[in-house]
């Protein structure tokens, strides 16, 4: 009896030990090592004690089924871990998946708390960055968590998220002690957390820029593996910023290819100085007053910017001339619609307009250039830029001629409306009121045009109201408004 109860100690340690241990290699190694080992075990343990004589054959039964029970216990854990493990393992590609068919950090974020959601399942989730100065920590994503508790969590007084960033170390709280109230744990239990993980988010370069936190209602003890997964679930979150980041680069230097193609133009001629920005400006708000949104509106502003930049091709003797033009110069300028065109054409997230850009100088009644097509034949974005540009032109001086002012410039798009411009175009400028000189737009271009070829993820900028550029694009275009 002495050895039968040893037999099965010695399996049901045997069994304790192996699923210890299968967490640190693949469970199904183990599954198919354990599973002979028992049943030779059992078999060993009857062949060397051999049926004893005295033993009731119920003694017997109940040590194989003992040993079968062990087995079973055994088995459905290593199971049960084997496919915990497999399910952190998909999540962790499946995030992976996400981040190679997204740039947009958006869609990795929410495909994180998805996957936290399906298979640790915290209550509440919090990831936190710093601002690009590294002074304050902003709420990245809040999962379940209330307005009151994001602001109280980037102030001054949270130590754990501080403690995480700094220590670049990962803080895992299974429950909280009621008599504890240091440092932040009063408010986590005020707002009826008792488990708290806080992980790091670290950059490529190794800088620590953020943390992500998972709130517990309930105590809970979490897997070596459920950590591992949560750390690697932050680090897939690093990589996202870093990559966002490298994107947004990428964008600033577009943006400040094409407006160094603006600047060059202006600079050859000081009388045109700005105006490319400022028909920009007009047709944006035309635009959007018609209904333009996203990427449509997005793309009027960059032909607004663009629609004279053929004029690099015009020479300076007649830009500059200070008297009227002769027959044979004005061929010259009417090019500029086409060259404006074999400029933009590489740009490949621009090629939608570059027949807003060659029809900019049609007329509504059929006698503009180059195509003399009329009316509604001519592409609405180029009736806008036509209104637009004939305002800002006006009411620019001229080496031949004063500029006009506002109103005198408004009267003359009233008595031009309906032959030149298009009518219901010039009447919702007039309507609008607005002259392009004022306000911060250029904050208003999103990174999506020019990267239209990348296929954004539409979660990251679908209303077309992107980023702010960065100072160095700012700087740039305030120097150009002197
Ligand atoms: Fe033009």
């Amino acid at each position: 009896m002495i050895i039968i109860l040893a037999a099965i100690t010695l399996q049901v340690t045997a069994a304790i030990l192996a699923l210890r241990q299968s967490g640190k290699k693949p469970a199904i190694g183990w599954l198919f090592i354990a599973i002979p080992l028992l049943l030779l075990g059992a078999i060993k343990t009857l062949d060397l004690v051999g049926i004893p004589t005295g033993i009731q054959p119920e003694v017997l039964t109940l040590f194989v089924g003992a040993s079968m029970f062990v087995g079973l216990v055994f088995v459905s854990k290593i199971f049960k871990a084997y496919h915990q493990n497999l399910t952190l393992l998909k999540s962790i590609q499946d995030i992976d998946r996400v981040m190679l068919s997204s740039i947009s950090y958006n869609g990795v974020i929410n495909a994180i708390i998805d996957k936290l959601n399906q298979t640790i399942n915290p209550d509440a989730v919090g990831i936190y960055t710093y601002d690009k100065h590294g002074h304050k920590l902003n709420v990245l994503k809040a999962y379940n968590l209330s307005e009151e508790f994001q602001k109280k969590v980037t102030g001054d007084g949270n130590e754990f998220i501080k403690s995480v960033i700094e220590n670049r170390r990962t803080l895992i709280i299974d429950r909280f002690e009621s008599d504890e109230d240091v440092g932040f744990l009063p408010l986590l239990k005020q707002e009826g957390y008792a488990g708290y993980v806080g992980t790091p988010i670290v950059s490529k370069g190794g800088a620590p820029i953020g943390a992500m936190a998972l709130y517990l209602r309930k105590p809970k003890k979490y897997s070596k593996h459920d950590i591992d997964f949560i750390k690697t679930v932050s680090s897939q979150v690093g990589i996202a910023l870093d990559r966002e980041q490298f994107i947004d680069r990428i964008h600033e230097m577009n943006f400040e290819s094409v407006y160094s193609l603006v600047q060059a133009i202006e600079m050859r001629d000081p009388y045109t100085r700005g105006h490319s920005l400022q028909v920009a400006k007009l047709a944006s708000s035309i635009a959007e007053a018609i209904g333009f949104t996203g990427k449509d509106l997005e793309l009027v502003k960059f032909a607004g910017l663009l629609h004279d930049v053929g004029k690099i091709a015009v020479p300076e003797s007649i830009l500059k001339k200070p008297s009227f033009l002769t027959n044979d110069e004005w061929k010259i300028i009417q090019l500029h619609p086409k060259q404006s065109v074999a400029i933009i054409d590489p740009i490949k997230g621009l090629r939608q307009i570059r027949d807003w850009v060659l029809y900019h100088h049609e007329r509504w009644d059929g006698r503009g250039y180059p195509k003399n097509i009329k009316g509604d034949r001519i592409p609405i974005q180029s009736r806008i830029l036509s209104v637009c540009d004939t305002y800002s032109a006006m009411t620019e001086d001229r080496p031949y001629r004063k500029r006009l002012s506002d109103q005198e410039a408004r009267n003359e798009i009233r008595k031009v409306a309906g032959s030149q411009l298009d009518p219901t175009v010039s009447s919702i400028f007039l309507d609008l009121g607005v002259n392009g000189r004022n306000g911060n737009f250029i904050n208003s271009f999103s990174k999506d045009t020019l990267l239209g070829d990348l296929d954004l993820d539409s979660t990251s900028n679908g209303n077309g109201n992107g980023k702010a550029f960065s100072q160095s694009v700012l700087s740039l275009l305030e120097k150009s408004k002197q």
